[in-house]
């Protein structure tokens, strides 16, 4: 069956402008009811257009789908809780969170000021957050629901410049990376979009590629298919950006494994990093504090036999 929103209704945050909008616009046209939230930042997070959010659902209505505004910033959660409150009231329900609202403030660490840092952190981590928090309950509740993350290139590969927004959106990977599984007994679903887009906030900064390449609406059709019934997957990252698509995914190398019992100096470390650094075998991380210790210490006959 095609990926659609009948009977679905959506919060996507920050989406009067940029990668949101699209992804409103989208989920719109396939059905969805959108909460448009959007208080009209600057990319730097100052002023407040109160037309933007609105001005995105006159679209959405005017081309026969249903769509609302909201004006709250998610950096307090009050705000986040109205977002959430605002779908219930309207629509009755709510099956799909994007969590897409960002600024920047960038500058190298050592002239940022740290109002600065806490500034982005606030808007991507803690809107992450705020929202997710306030969605959760619903989703759980009812047994269904489908959230999708915003992370970055940025954080994911780091950027010069950009200490405070790479932390922030390396942040919200480890905020889904445990929620999946929070989220997994109650079909509730949390996936990242790690986007390129020419968008107000790249401006300037992607010129070697013509913006008509990097039109925001290549990047939507991946959220909506993270927003879908049909995505049951958890925990992904997905690359999209300029018609292609791919899949992150932290990984860790086959690794070097010393007796526990004996010395392990650092000069043997740096020996065997000649061997565990290499990139050539790597398997994704496995999902337990200790990663596959008891695995490796068990086939050295260090352990007892698993009671599983
Ligand atoms: P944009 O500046 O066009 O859109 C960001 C939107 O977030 C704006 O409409 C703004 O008003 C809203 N916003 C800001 N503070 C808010 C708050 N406190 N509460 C609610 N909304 C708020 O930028 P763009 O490019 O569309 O970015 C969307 C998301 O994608 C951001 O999270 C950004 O970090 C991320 N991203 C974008 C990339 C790109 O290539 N454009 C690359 C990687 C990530």
């Amino acid at each position: 069956m095609a990926i659609g929103f009948e009977g679905r209704v959506a919060v996507v945050t920050g989406s009067g402008s940029g990668l949101g909008r699209t992804h409103a616009l989208l989920l719109a046209r396939l059905g969805a009811k959108v909460v448009v939230n959007d208080p009209g930042a600057s990319v730097q997070g100052t002023g407040d257009d109160r037309s933007v959010a609105q001005r995105v659902v006159d679209q959405i209505q005017a081309s026969g789908g249903q769509a609302m505004a909201n004006l709250d910033s998610v950096v307090e959660p009050e705000g986040a809780a109205r977002i959430v409150q605002s779908a219930l009231d309207t629509y009755g329900r709510l099956d799909i969170l994007v969590n897409n609202a960002g600024i920047l403030r960038d500058r190298t660490l050592a002239k940022l000021d740290l109002a600065d840092f806490r500034a982005v952190i606030d808007v991507h981590m803690y809107g992450t957050v705020n929202c997710t928090k306030a969605a959760w309950a619903v989703m759980n509740a009812q047994e269904y629901g489908r959230i999708v993350v915003t992370t970055s290139h940025s954080g994911i590969g780091g950027s010069f410049g950009q200490s405070n927004y790479g932390t922030a959106k390396m942040a919200v990977l480890g905020l889904m990376n445990c929620l999946a599984r929070e989220g997994i007994r109650k079909n509730v679903r949390i996936n990242a979009i790690a986007p390129s887009a020419a968008t107000r906030m790249t401006d300037g900064l992607v010129a070697s590629v013509p913006d008509e390449y990097l039109r925001a609406d290549l990047v939507s059709p991946a959220v909506a298919w993270l927003c879908s019934e049909q995505c049951e997957h958890t925990g992904l990252i997905v690359s999209a950006g300029g018609g292609y698509f791919s899949r992150f995914q932290m990984m860790e190398t086959p690794g070097v494994q010393f007796d526990p019992r004996g010395e392990v100096t650092p000069d043997s470390v740096a020996e065997a990093f000649e061997k565990f650094g290499r990139l050539d075998h790597p398997v994704p991380v496995h999902p337990h504090p200790l990663g596959n210790l008891e695995h490796r210490l068990r086939a050295l006959g260090l352990l007892g036999e698993s009671k599983q």
